[in-house]
């Protein structure tokens, strides 16, 4: 293919990051002192932005970018996932088996001069749960998964879950409630090609009062999940204060900045429904440590990862720009 773009030439090896408003990210603080800890002080982050559903050219501008010019190594991709790859797919000499079955990635790396595209979610979300919860934590439970938004992280996470090969570690109802019904079609859609036992709901509601009902009818231990990114993206929560947590169950909060509603409801809940409360500071590391080492080749041992989530504490909450 040739290159029809003007692509910068960069003189210093730069890891981008397309999203939409790149520089508030934490990542900006914490990727410098990632690159001191594994010796890569040389390479820098840079900040891509592009709208929300941007122009197809867009997205090829960046990838092209990333696949012509040498220093340039790869990319963190979030919100323009499934937009980018729509626009691009034709650029990639390899997508890997999950980018393949969602249709959208979230790195984009180089490897003897062939563009790859992983999506990493799966995985990095998958990764984050199997922290919070014990091997066979479904199988001595019967705790189900609740996941009000049924977007690109909440499908991932079932994804992670079907694709657990012992019983105990699949719960046996997983439900989206998502706002939009374009949204769960298209999460059947790929769930159908899946052979699961997991029976999956799909429940299409944007009224809070709902959504408590439907937590209030979890069994004990189940885990509620917020995916929507109410109380960061928009103001909110998907429950209302009245909302019952299920007794000794996991409350988690896929972001770890902003308002953060629904993490506030469930910290009220605490103590006197014994809930596990966690946020999206674990997915956070995850999800960037698997890209940069996939984008630059290195080998991310639990060391190694303890030592970055170790860096990475040292700026949480340090404010940005
Ligand atoms: N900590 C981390 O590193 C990390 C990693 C991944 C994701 N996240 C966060 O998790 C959130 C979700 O990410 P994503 O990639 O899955 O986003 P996404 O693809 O935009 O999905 C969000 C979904 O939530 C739905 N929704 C919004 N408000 C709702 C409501 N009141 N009730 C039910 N559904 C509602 C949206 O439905 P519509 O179709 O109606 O818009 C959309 O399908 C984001 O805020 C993101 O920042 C954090």
């Amino acid at each position: 293919m040739t290159n029809t773009y003007d692509t910068l030439k960069k003189e210093q090896p730069t890891f981008y990051f397309i999203g939409v408003t790149t520089k508030q990210s934490s990542i900006m603080k914490v990727f410098p002192l990632w690159m001191k800890d594994i010796g890569r002080e040389d390479v820098v982050i840079e900040g891509w932005d592009c709208k929300i559903h941007d122009e197809p050219e867009n997205y090829r501008k960046a990838v092209a970018q990333i696949k012509y010019d040498p220093l340039s190594l790869g990319a963190l991709v979030t919100t323009h996932k499934i937009d980018l790859l729509t626009a691009c797919r034709d650029m990639f000499d390899y997508l890997d088996p999950y980018a393949e079955i969602t249709n959208e990635i979230s790195s984009i790396s180089k490897r003897d001069g062939r563009l790859e595209g992983h999506a990493k979610d799966p995985i990095t979300s998958g990764l984050s749960l199997d922290a919070i919860i014990s091997e066979n934590y479904f199988g001595e439970t019967g705790a189900e998964v609740l996941s009000f938004g049924a977007g690109g992280s909440a499908i991932a996470t079932l994804l992670h879950l079907a694709n657990k090969p012992n019983k105990g570690d699949r719960p046996d109802v997983f439900t989206f409630v998502n706002r939009s019904q374009g949204r769960l079609d298209h999460a059947r859609e790929m769930i159908a090609q899946l052979d699961t036992d997991i029976q999956v709901n799909y429940v299409q509601n944007a009224d809070p009062a709902v959504n408590d009902e439907l937590m209030a009818k979890l069994p004990p231990k189940s885990i509620v999940i917020n995916a929507t990114g109410m109380g960061k993206d928009t103001p909110g929560s998907p429950i209302t204060w009245d909302g019952v947590f299920p007794q000794d169950g996991i409350a988690w909060e896929f972001n770890y900045r902003g308002e953060l509603d629904f993490l506030h409801q469930a910290l009220a809940q605490e103590e006197s429904r014994n809930l596990t409360v966690e946020d999206g500071w674990l997915y956070f590391i995850h999800g960037w440590t698997q890209v940069i080492a996939q984008v630059l080749h290195f080998d991310l041992t639990p060391e190694l990862l303890e030592t970055l989530s170790q860096s990475a504490s040292t700026v949480r909450g340090v404010p940005v720009g």
